[in-house]
């Protein structure tokens, strides 16, 4: 049976291997510029407070995962709370760093970097809260990955400490999109390089292996053939699966909220915020 529109258009499967490499580099690239990161989520704030009152309620010390360029880290150790940040970015690292020397040494103090990935570092140290904010998770794009990562943070919790993390829910829109649109946004100045740019996003989404590469296109203005995209591949986990996966690799979902408000998560959230603990 084929819809009213006509079949769709069948594309070629995705080679594994290929396919792995181009998800693996858009788990990267996003990552080499921190002063359009910096600029592009500036007004990302709920996650902010959410995880600076999470840490305070723990009295640390604290572990974040993906700690990028210190967007909630550093306001976590300007809050008084310890804190331990985790990335594989040294761009980020870098920048964080940069933005740490401007501190006071109290706030340098409380705030240690280990780069390395999050699947495999063991810091031989446990927290009463490990965090990992802001679709970080959605860089994972095997089971495996997965399982290795879950099995350090449980290695990394203390018996009653909580695991605390957000992800981003499956846009359908997103998912359907026809990978040739732009989806344009406000023209902006570049952080970098200061020139004024026309912003577009193009979604292109693999649904055997659920990720969806997000194209960032950067185009200066007047001058096209100038343009550059930056991929950003985002694992899609659907809610039920992100159960199963906590359930098998012995976490429990304490707590589920919605777009960091108190209460149940509504139907109509865009970001899941999971609270767990480690199953006995
Ligand atoms: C969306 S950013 C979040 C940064 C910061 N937590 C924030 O909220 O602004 C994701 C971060 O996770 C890091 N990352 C992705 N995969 C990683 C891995 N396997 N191990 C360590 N860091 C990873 C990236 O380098 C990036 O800095």
């Amino acid at each position: 049976m084929t819809g009213g529109r006509g079949a769709p258009e069948r594309r070629a499967p995705a080679a594994a291997a290929g396919a792995g490499r181009a998800w693996e580099k858009g788990s990267r690239a996003h990552y080499d510029d921190p002063l359009y990161f910096t600029r592009a989520y500036r007004r990302r704030r709920d996650d902010v407070r959410y995880y600076t009152g999470l840490a305070l309620g723990s009295g640390g010390p604290v572990l974040e995962y993906g700690c990028g360029n210190g967007r909630i880290a550093l306001p976590i150790a300007r809050s008084g709370i310890a804190i331990t940040g985790v990335d594989r970015s040294a761009p980020m690292l870098r920048d964080l760093r940069r933005r740490l020397r401007g501190e006071p040494p109290s706030v340098r103090q409380r705030l240690a970097l280990r780069r390395g990935d999050m699947c495999e570092l063991r810091l031989g140290q446990r927290f009463p809260l490990v965090l990992c904010p802001f679709n970080t998770l959605l860089h994972l794009y095997s089971r495996r990955a997965v399982e290795r990562f879950l099995r350090r943070v449980r290695e990394h919790l203390t018996a009653r400490g909580q695991f605390v993390f957000d992800v981003s829910v499956p846009d359908p829109e997103q998912l359907g999109a026809d990978p040739e649109r732009r989806y344009r946004a406000p023209r902006f100045r570049h952080p970098r390089s200061g020139a004024l740019v026309r912003y577009a996003e193009r979604f292109d989404y693999d649904p055997l292996g659920q990720v969806l590469v997000v194209s960032l296109v950067f185009e200066p203005a007047g001058r096209p053939a100038a343009a550059w995209e930056v991929p950003l591949s985002l694992r899609q986990f659907f809610p039920q699966e992100i159960e199963a996966l906590l359930h098998y690799n012995g976490l429990r979902v304490l707590d589920r909220r919605g777009d960091f408000r108190p209460g149940p998560a509504p139907s109509d959230c865009t970001t899941l915020v999971y609270h767990c603990r480690a199953r006995r």
